[in-house]
C-alpha cells in the first residue's frame, strides 16, 4: 500500500462556519473523512479545526482561508487541498449571504447585489470547476449545495439573496444533467427554516424571549433546525446507492410552515 492509498477520503466544506458547515464537517469526520474547511476568518477556522482534530484525531481537519468572491483564492485553496489532503471526493458548498432584515430593490446597492451573488452563486461555480476533473477521473463524486427558502421563493427584501440562490439550485440541476452519467451525484438541500446558529438562531431566540414565547424556547428543536440533525441529510445523500439517487430534498423542523416565510 502506498501513502496515497492510506489517505482518508477527502471532503470540503466551502463556507465553514459554526452552524451547518461545522456540523457537516464533524459528521463526515466521524465517518472517517479528512475535512477541508474553507472560509475567510482564520481564527474561527483554526478553532473549528482544532476542535474537530481533538475529537476525531490529528490532521482530520485542515483549514484554508478563502474569499469565495475571488476566483483566484478559490483556485489557490483547492490547489492546496489537493496537494496536502488529496483529491476531493465530496464537495459541500454551504456559503450564503443575506440580510436578516431585508431591503427593497431601491434600497439595495449594486455592490451588495454583486457581493452576495458572488458568495451565493459564483463561489459554487468556481469550487465545482476545481473538484470536477478529479471526480470525473475517479468516476465518482458527491456535490451538495445548501439552499434556502429563498431558492424557490422570490420574497420581498431578498433581492441581493434570492437570485443567487435560485441560480445555485439551477447549477445543481445542470451538474446532474451534464455529469450524473459519469458518476457525479449532485444534490440541492432546500433548508426551509431558520437554523439554530449564532446569527438567525440567536436573533429568533432573542425575539421569542422578548415576546414571551416561552413555549417555543422550551421546545426549540420543533422550531429551529439543529445543525447536527441537518448534517444527517448530507451524509444520507452522499451514501445513497446509485440506483436511487436523490437530486433535491427540503428540510424543516416540525412546527415550521412550508415555503412561506421571508
Ligand atoms: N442560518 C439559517 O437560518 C439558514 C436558513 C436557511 C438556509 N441557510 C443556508 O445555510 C448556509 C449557511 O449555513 P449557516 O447559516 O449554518 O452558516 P455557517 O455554516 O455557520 O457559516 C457559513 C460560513 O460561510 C462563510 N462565508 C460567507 N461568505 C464567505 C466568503 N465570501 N468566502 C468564504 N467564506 C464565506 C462564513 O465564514 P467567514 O465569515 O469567516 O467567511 C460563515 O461562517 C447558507 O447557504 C444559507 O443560505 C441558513
Amino acid at each position: 500500500m502506498t501513502n496515497q492509498d492510506q489517505r482518508k477520503p477527502v471532503m470540503a466544506v466551502v463556507g465553514a462556519g459554526p452552524g451547518i458547515g461545522e456540523a457537516v464537517a464533524r459528521r463526515f469526520a466521524s465517518e472517517g473523512f479528512a475535512v477541508a474547511l474553507l472560509a475567510r476568518t482564520e481564527d474561527k477556522l483554526r478553532d473549528m479545526a482544532n476542535g474537530i482534530n481533538a475529537d476525531y484525531g490529528e490532521r482530520t481537519a485542515q483549514y484554508f482561508v478563502t474569499d469565495l468572491r475571488v476566483e483566484d483564492t478559490v483556485i489557490a485553496s483547492f490547489g492546496k487541498i489537493r496537494k496536502e489532503l488529496g483529491p476531493v471526493q465530496v464537495l459541500v458548498y454551504n456559503a450564503g449571504a443575506r440580510r436578516v432584515n431585508g431591503r427593497s430593490i431601491l434600497d439595495t446597492t449594486s455592490e451588495e447585489f454583486e457581493n452576495f451573488t458572488k458568495i451565493n452563486l459564483f463561489g459554487a461555480f468556481w469550487s465545482t470547476k476545481q473538484v470536477l476533473p478529479d471526480m470525473l477521473a475517479a468516476s465518482k463524486g458527491t456535490i451538495i449545495f445548501t439552499g434556502a427558502t429563498g431558492s424557490i421563493r422570490g420574497n420581498p427584501g431578498l433581492s441581493s439573496f434570492s437570485p443567487g440562490k435560485f441560480g445555485l439550485r439551477s447549477l445543481a440541476q445542470i451538474i446532474t444533467r451534464e455529469y450524473q452519467a459519469q458518476g457525479i451525484h449532485a444534490a440541492h438541500i432546500l433548508v426551509d427554516a431558520p437554523v439554530d446558529g449564532k446569527l438567525i438562531g440567536g436573533w429568533s431566540r432573542r425575539k421569542w424571549a422578548k415576546e414571551g414565547e416561552d413555549q417555543k424556547l422550551a421546545d426549540i428543536d420543533a422550531f429551529l433546525m439543529q445543525p447536527a440533525d441537518l448534517a444527517h441529510s448530507y451524509w444520507f445523500l452522499h451514501t445513497q446507492p446509485r440506483s436511487a439517487w436523490t437530486h433535491e430534498i427540503d428540510v424543516r423542523p416540525q412546527k415550521e410552515s412550508m415555503f412561506s416565510k421571508l
